[in-house]
């Protein structure tokens, strides 16, 4: 198949907050491209409920932020990006506020709730609990303001086109046609990876392309050990994976075990708004104490008009399962939720390739360390496409013109042709997601992560395979990000942050450092 060319200033790929907080800073600069794999609007930002951190309000301050993000991070974050996301932050949402995004507010003030590890109620929030939705309707209303902003819908990018560690643009797959788009400058904002385990938040989207693709371009890829697991999904028969806001302990919600008593107590002095890692891991102590599937959590002291204004979306979802949840304990466990680790960027959203960008929640700034403060990864996205978007601007100024697309062969490698699978993917996918959760997940250990290491061995030589559509690049992908990330958690030996080792339960020596990938070298660790 002869690929199509397309040229455009700014290429950008991923639609969430960060991609498109990018795009609305390239767009006075040049014609800009933004590629997202499924409709416009599908997005992990549209599914974040709990809110946005920001320290706006009058008894909060930046250094109080600062402090929370850097504890919940439990000792590996990067201190000079925390210290940016949380001083850049407040003029980033004022801005996105005259833009039209609306915040909920009580009277004329803005209105703040509380999550785990925050020692301040700092978290803005719209109709209650569908914060990220109302900030995409924003930023997509903002960018269609822009005559210079193109979007590409249901336009899955296979590979990057990178030559002589200078990334030029991307191969991609628009219907069945495939487009070699070249750009002065690629930014990556393709989001995260839960959907590697069979229990997560993140919508079916979440296949870690973004860091795939980076990864086989030759990037260095940082910190993947470190999965965050949200506390609290609802468990029952039936219903979706279907996230309950942290924001819900906030205010005032407590987990109890099913024999209907309260724990939290029992394990951290943060109670129920503890860091989530810490209440992630109680929970499955309680689990595994009571023999249960799942724990409880209670809302039903609170009072109920207020729970119904305040969380309209988790009380009519958990209506159409029945339950009520002003009026019973809602049945919870754990899911994977969200990626710490990612391509490893620096204050500017550079990777180490020439001409390569990343922001949001598929880069590694470092901001988040071993364990993400909750409702950083909004503001994150938000700071960090902002600025990376500055730095792809200034890039493309130093660099003399668009590249030069005949240098890359016309005959794509990465053809729709040739022999179909002999597998059944959706098989090998639905085993890779349990594996990772039985074998890689909350509690980790040397024999879980070593038959996770053996399984995936067997399935590599599948990464070859000639895949023919977005599920089978899919799944190539998350075959190469749940390597990664084994590997990395098999190779720390010790409990840091969302990674613990039930064989190595201390931080131990070196625990500092950080494990570092590249495609055909083995794990470094860096400071
Ligand atoms: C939540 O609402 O609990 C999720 C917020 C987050 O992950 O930041």
């Amino acid at each position: 198949m002869i690929p199509s060319v397309k040229t455009v200033d700014f290429l950008v790929i991923g639609g969430g907050v960060a991609g498109l907080r990018a795009a609305i800073e390239l767009a006075s600069k040049g014609s800009v491209l933004v590629l997202t794999k499924d409709k416009a609007t599908e997005s992990t930002t549209g599914y974040a409920q709990g809110g946005i951190a920001v320290a706006l309000s009058d008894e909060d301050e930046v250094s109080i932020h600062y402090n929370d993000t850097i504890n919940a991070g439990d000792g590996l974050c990067n201190k000079e990006a925390v210290q940016i996301m949380v001083e850049e932050g407040p003029e980033y949402i004022l801005e996105l506020m005259s833009w039209g995004a609306e915040f909920d507010k009580d009277g004329s003030k803005l209105s703040y709730t509380r999550e785990g590890a925050h020692s301040r109620r700092r978290i803005l929030h719209s109709r209650g609990d569908s914060t990220g939705k109302e900030i995409e309707r924003a930023l997509i209303k903002k960018a269609r303001s822009y005559s210079t902003i193109e979007r590409y819908d249901f336009a899955y990018t296979l590979d990057l086109l990178v030559k002589d560690n200078r990334c030029v643009g991307a191969v991609v797959l628009r219907g069945d046609q495939i487009i070699h788009v070249f750009a002065k400058s690629v930014l990556l904002a393709t989001g995260g990876a839960g959907q590697l385990f069979s229990r997560t938040t993140n919508p079916m989207i979440s296949t870690g392309d973004g860091l795939a693709i980076a990864y086989r371009a030759g990037a260095e890829v940082m910190d993947m050990e470190f999965i965050q697991f949200h506390p609290t999904t609802l468990y029952f028969p039936g219903a979706p994976q279907f996230l309950l806001s942290e924001a819900m302990r906030g205010e005032g919600a407590v987990l109890k075990n099913i024999q209907g008593q309260s724990f939290m107590n029992n394990y951290h002095k943060m109670a129920e708004l503890a860091p989530r890692d810490a209440v992630t891991r109680a929970i499955v102590s309680e689990m595994v104490k009571t023999s249960a599937k799942h724990v409880l959590l209670d809302l039903t002291h609170l009072e109920k008009d207020f729970v119904k204004k305040r969380f309209p979306l988790i009380y009519t979802t958990c209506l159409q399962y029945n339950i009520d949840v002003t009026e019973e304990m809602v049945p919870v466990c754990p899911s994977a939720h969200y990626i710490m680790g990612g391509i490893k960027t620096n204050i500017h959203g550079e990777t180490s390739i020439e001409g390569l960008f990343a922001a949001g929640e598929v880069a590694c700034t470092g901001i988040h360390g071993s364990n993400r403060l909750a409702s950083n990864s909004l503001l994150e996205g938000l700071v960090y496409g902002a600025r990376t978007g500055k730095r792809a601007v200034a890039y493309a100024s130093e660099i003399s013109g668009h590249p030069d697309s005949s240098e890359f062969s016309m005959d794509s490698k990465l053809i729709l042709t040739g022999a179909d699978t002999d597998f059944d993917i959706d098989k090998k996918r639905s085993s890779l997601r349990q594996i990772m959760w039985n074998k890689v997940g909350i509690i980790r250990c040397e024999k879980s992560l070593t038959a996770a290491r053996n399984w995936l061995s067997r399935q590599r030589h599948l990464i070859d395979s000639a895949f023919r559509d977005r599920r089978g690049f899919e799944f190539k992908n998350m075959l190469t990000v749940a390597d990664i990330v084994t590997e990395s958690a098999y190779s720390r030996k010790n409990s840091v942050g969302a990674h613990y080792r039930s064989d190595f339960k201390d931080k131990g020596a070196d625990w500092q450092n950080h494990s570092l990938c590249r495609k055909d070298t083995s794990i470094v660790w860096v400071d």
